[in-house]
């Protein structure tokens, strides 16, 4: 089933493999994506930041201390350990170390990659991606999200994508929390003939009228932007899950859907097997067309056993 917002027969729910398998091994590694991969996710999710020499890198963070051991090999820059003062080459020196629940190894896992356990690049993602759709014997996505809302990133996404032949029918999603960044993407991918489909993050809101509404972030808090006008600059929304505050309900995505948007849920984090289970079919049940897991194995057992 075609995921990219232009197929008319319904996809099924997909999984997405939120910073890879990071419930299980560091997060934004080739190892962890990998291992993703092999637990059948349908999407590897790279963060994406840029280095002082303008390369895409997958980290989360602007600053590269709480996922590496930066600060056993480097002095401080500027007072910190910006991702943006240091070179590709530098950070290539780094081994990303396991955080949260991600341990350095998972059992029976030996990554095929060489430094499976360096920052990758974005390029080196799409790589492993690529190698294993054909390894897996099936397509696996790439769904990039730009965390700096800089030309540069924009440019640089669009530019590696195409450059490995994306296209709006590959199973391709570029996500933003900004809609300023997104706009901007789709203004250029107008213009470069090649509109590879967009995702704003934000939360689920309702206005007083009960109709639904996309929230993002904005100078003076949440801003809440109508559905409609999310779908003229966008294929879908990723909102925030078991949130009090900003509940999805089943009335946001049918909304969502009756605007022509897909709905795509961070972050399903429930490490045991019942919990999850239940937390999935409870999103699933209202219709949710996609979940940023981290562990798509628990993902995918609940998406097939639906
Ligand atoms: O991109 C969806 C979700 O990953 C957003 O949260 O902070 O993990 O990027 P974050
Ligand atoms: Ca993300």
């Amino acid at each position: 089933a075609g995921c990219g917002g232009s197929d008319d027969a319904p996809a099924q729910p997909q999984v997405i493999a939120h910073r890879g398998a990071s419930g299980y091994l560091p997060e934004h590694t080739l190892g962890g994506y990998e291992l993703a991969i092999r637990m059948g996710a349908d999407f590897i999710e790279p963060d994406l930041q840029i280095t002082k020499d303008g390369a895409l890198v997958a980290i989360h963070d602007d600053t590269l201390n709480r996922t590496t051991n930066v600060a056993t090999l480097f002095v401080q820059r500027n007072g910190g350990y910006k991702v943006s003062d240091f070179t590709l080459a530098e950070i290539k020196t780094l081994t990303v170390v396991p955080t949260g629940t991600g341990k350095a190894s998972y059992p029976g896992f030996t990554p095929s990659s060489a430094n499976a356990f360096a920052v990758p690049t974005f390029q080196e993602v799409v790589d492993l991606a690529k190698k294993q759709s054909s390894t897996a014997g099936r397509e696996v996505g790439i769904y990039p999200e730009a965390k700096q809302a800089d030309p540069a990133m924009e440019d640089g996404i669009l530019k590696t994508l195409a450059a490995n032949g994306y296209n709006a029918n590959s199973k391709v999603f570029i996500q933003s929390f900004s809609d300023a960044t997104l706009r901007s993407l789709r203004t250029k991918q107008v213009a470069q003939n090649n509109k590879m489909p967009l995702i704003l993050l934000g939360v689920a809101t309702t206005a007083a009228d009960g109709t639904a509404r996309m929230g993002v972030t904005g100078a003076t808090g949440v801003q809440a932007l109508a559905l409609k006008d999310v779908a003229a600059f966008t294929e879908g929304v990723g909102v925030l899950i078991n949130n009090t505050t900003y509940p999805v309900t089943k009335t946001f995505i049918d909304q969502a859907h009756a605007a022509g948007l897909k709905v795509h849920g961070w972050t399903f984090a429930q490490a045991d097997a019942a919990p999850a289970a239940a937390e999935f079919r409870k999103y699933l049940d209202m219709g949710m067309d996609g979940m940023f897991a981290n562990y798509p194995d628990l993902a995918v057992t609940a998406r097939n056993a639906y």
